[in-house]
């Protein structure tokens, strides 16, 4: 039988296309976060570690790391891979002094894999690797007889781009148990990071163990039951209240701690923080505060209003030897060559007032109180490295007067860059910019997110940083040590309230502090983040999930409303409803902007195979005469005012708005025809713990030529109907008999300061507006 060129073209093409899809499937399965410097699959082969795989050694070290290896099969796969020493092998571990640190390659073929890399860390980093393309069974805790620990044949050569690859945890304004921590530290090494900044102490907690002083914990760990309000809502605590809330780590635990994160090459650095944020150190030892400070110190339950204002005093002598004796023991504990000093949000209220204070200004010839804060910084640091031996880092606000020698400077503040005046002195920094990297913040569309503070910094926000700027000094690269995703946990009270806001995030800080520069797919990134996941799950992890919602966006646009829904997830499909009805795997999916211009109810969700994903959209749209028309005198993103839909009680979530703080919000609606006015009205949310409270007065005026106004109502509000607590919406609005007009001008005044009382006393408060009615 012979065969045309033609037929054997066809066939020859098909086998090759085959082959192709094949080699892509395998890729497929290789779904490494953070991305390796350099991978290939090699065919369709895999190897299998059984009972009977033996790993081979060259010394202790390796010993450590193939123990370590060999002990996660145990509990999934009831059995342990030998280990011999330069024996024969299926997987073995061989030195290739060339290789940088922390920098590994693998190969796996069908017989074996080979692991060689320079330190113990380049070897762990390898493991890891594996670990990821084991199946996530890998991570149970209960025998599966099913589960064939397959992986496929590959090379990687792989290493970091940045050696400080961090992740801070605040386990002051929420105390986390041991167990808890240790599982985050090992979520944090299946992603190759490296450093665990430990945020030991602040206004709301001690948490660390110091034997000399040991009301520190007695007294500093302990604090009044405030759990029932959110952070910003709770109120100081008084002496007679009895202190139920907190914990702290023994030293010992802390050992443990170390000895667990060590194993995974992850260093703890802890942070002792000085001179503020030191409540809970006051509240125990009240001598070390500055004697002006006449009222009680205790450990702060929420943010603390005037009393974040009592720190440390620094012309007391006692004040440095006390905390040279917690520096003695906390440099004894941690094998960390780093301790962090903190210096952040040092308000200086009491420095200037306190005549130790004043007398050391004086003596030691500063110029004020931000270089008194300049002394004490430098004088602990010279303790650190002098008499202790180690290095010393810092917050930003040490850029703000003389650098203590050779403090590496944590860029927090916006942006980060006022790490940038410590590099233009030649000082390393790291970056963990709070507009991207604290992961406190929200982490997908608000009306699906937990109550926290401030504005988003998705995933993809996340992933999408780049930290070294084109802008900058090319000196500066070289000092950038790394990057740091932080955690400050003000409105956790669970773990998994810690884990949720930390993951998936961490693994696009992992990704950015890993990853070569360049080497960005955000789709690819979401599959290999899918298998990371799969892990996560398999360890009973909680995680976020907020991707998969949607972030909904209704403005104006020629008298109708146009409706634009996202998510950041490419991979899925919106698919939307408008008649009261489910959205299912089979509604019509959105793909572009819908146009309303009726009362709808539209409900939407995101849907992978028919499948729903994220959580399900409810946005109900609803006019009134002044909805979708023209707004005057205010910015654009003002529209949300006229754009049918109602905020939540989230005065962050996109729907609301506000104008510069202390100044009065006034805009004009045209109406675009004369109309018959019964009622104008408008929302505002109070927040009562951000110090977000209803307008001092609303004033509303007509008129048919936007010209001449005629007043048609004003309400003013006292301070007691001002400054309620809580958080709710109320709608502020004026009503009218045979009122006729094209334009309506609405004037809101702020309500000034908050009142003594409050929670922010003497802080300026502010309005948020949002929809405005006219019937
Ligand atoms: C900080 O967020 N206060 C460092
Ligand atoms: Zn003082």
């Amino acid at each position: 039988m012979t065969m045309s060129k033609n037929v054997f073209y066809k066939i020859f093409f098909l086998i090759i296309t085959c082959t192709a899809v094949q080699g892509n499937l395998w890729s497929q399965n290789i779904n490494l976060v953070p991305r390796p410097l350099d991978m290939q699959t090699t065919g369709k082969e895999t190897f299998t570690i059984t009972p009977k795989t033996v790993i081979s050694v060259e010394n202790d070290e390796q010993k450590t790391i193939a123990e370590y290896f060999s002990s996660l099969f145990i509990l999934p796969g009831g059995f342990a891979p030998s280990i011999v020493v330069n024996g024969n092998a299926d997987i073995v571990f061989q030195t290739e002094q060339t290789m940088k640190p922390e920098s590994y390659s693998l190969q796996v073929k069908k017989n074996g894999i080979l692991i060689k890399a320079a330190d113990s860390s380049g070897f762990f980093y390898a493991v890891q690797t594996l670990r990821l393309t084991l199946p996530a069974q890998i991570e149970n805790r209960v025998a599966r007889q099913d589960t064939n620990w397959t992986i496929p044949a590959m090379e990687i050569s792989d290493g970091p781009r940045f050696s400080y690859r961090g992740l801070m945890l605040d386990v002051s304004r929420y105390f986390l148990p041991k167990e808890e921590v240790l599982k985050i530290i090992d979520c944090m090494a299946l992603l190759k990071l490296n450093k665990f900044h430990f945020h030991l102490t602040d206004d709301n907690g001690w948490r660390i163990e110091i034997k000399k002083y040991p009301r520190l914990t007695e007294v500093g760990a302990w604090r009044v039951n405030r759990e029932n309000f959110a952070f910003p809502d709770r109120r100081n605590p008084s002496p007679e209240e009895s202190t139920p809330i907190g914990g702290y780590y023994t030293q010992e635990q802390m050992k443990e701690i170390i000895a667990y994160a060590q194993q995974r090459q992850i260093e703890i650095i802890p942070e002792i923080d000085m001179p503020a944020h030191s409540n809970a150190a006051l509240a125990a030892y009240p001598e070390y505060a500055c004697p002006v400070v006449k009222k009680f110190i205790g450990v702060l339950p929420g943010l603390g209003g005037s009393n974040a204002d009592i720190i440390y005093c620094a012309g007391n002598d006692k004040t440095f030897e006390f905390l040279q004796g917690i520096i003695d023991e906390v440099a004894a504990l941690f094998p960390s060559q780093y301790i962090h000093i903190g210096g952040d949000e040092a308000w200086k209220t009491h420095w200037k007032e306190c005549p130790l204070c004043q007398a050391r200004i004086k003596k030691e010839q500063l110029q004020n109180e931000e270089d008194l804060q300049g002394y004490f910084m430098q004088r602990i640091s010279k303790y650190i490295q002098e008499v202790k031996g180690k290095k010393v880092m810092g917050w930003d606000e040490l850029t703000n007067s003389k650098l203590p020698e050779g403090v590496t400077i944590f860029g927090w503040q916006g942006f980060g860059n006022a790490a940038l005046k410590a590099a233009a002195q030649g000082h390393p920094f790291v970056m963990t910019p709070a507009r991207l990297l604290y992961l406190i913040r929200y982490q997908g569309p608000q009306w699906f997110e937990p109550l926290t503070y401030f504005g988003n910094n998705t995933l993809k926000d996340v992933y999408t940083y780049e930290p070294i700027q084109e802008n900058w000094d090319p000196s500066y690269a070289n000092l950038l040590m790394g990057i740091q995703g932080s955690m400050w946990t003000e409105f956790c009270s669970t773990p998994r309230d810690v884990t949720y806001q930390i993951f998936p995030r961490l693994a696009a800080v992992a990704e950015v502090a890993w990853s070569v520069r360049g080497s960005k797919d955000w789709p690819s990134f979401l599959k290999s983040l899918d298998n990371y996941l799969n892990h996560l799950d398999a360890k009973g992890i909680i995680y976020a999930k907020s991707m998969y919602n949607i972030q909904h966006k209704v403005v104006p646009a020629d008298n109708k409303l146009k409706v634009k829904l996202e998510c950041e997830r490419p991979d899925v499909e919106i698919r939307y409803t408008l008649d009261g009805t489910e959205p299912i795997g089979t509604s019509p999916i959105y793909n572009q902007d819908l146009l309303i211009s009726d009362n709808v109810l539209l409900q939407a969700a995101t849907f992978v195979n028919g499948k729903q994903k994220g959580k399900k959209l409810i946005l109900p749209l609803q006019w009134n005469k002044a909805t979708a028309k023209k707004l005057q005198g205010l910015p654009k993103e003002a529209e949300i005012l006229l754009n049918g839909v109602h905020g939540s009680l989230k005065q962050t979530d996109f729907e609301w708005y506000t104008g510069e703080m202390s100044k009065p919000i006034s805009f004009t609606i045209d109406l675009l025809k004369s109309e018959k006015i019964s009622k104008c009205a408008v929302g505002c949310i109070t927040n009562y713990g951000m110090g977000v409270h209803k307008p001092r007065k609303m004033k509303v005026e007509i008129s048919e030529d936007n010209q001449s106004f005629t007043t048609i109502g004003e309400r003013n509000y006292t301070d007691t109907e001002i400054f309620k607590e809580g958080n709710f919406i109320e709608e502020l609005k004026i009503e009218v008999q045979n009122a006729t007009a094209r334009y309506v001008r609405f004037t809101l005044e702020t309500p000034g300061n908050c009142p003594t009382d409050h929670v922010r006393p003497g802080q300026a408060s502010r309005i948020y507006l949002d929809e405005v009615i006219i019937k």
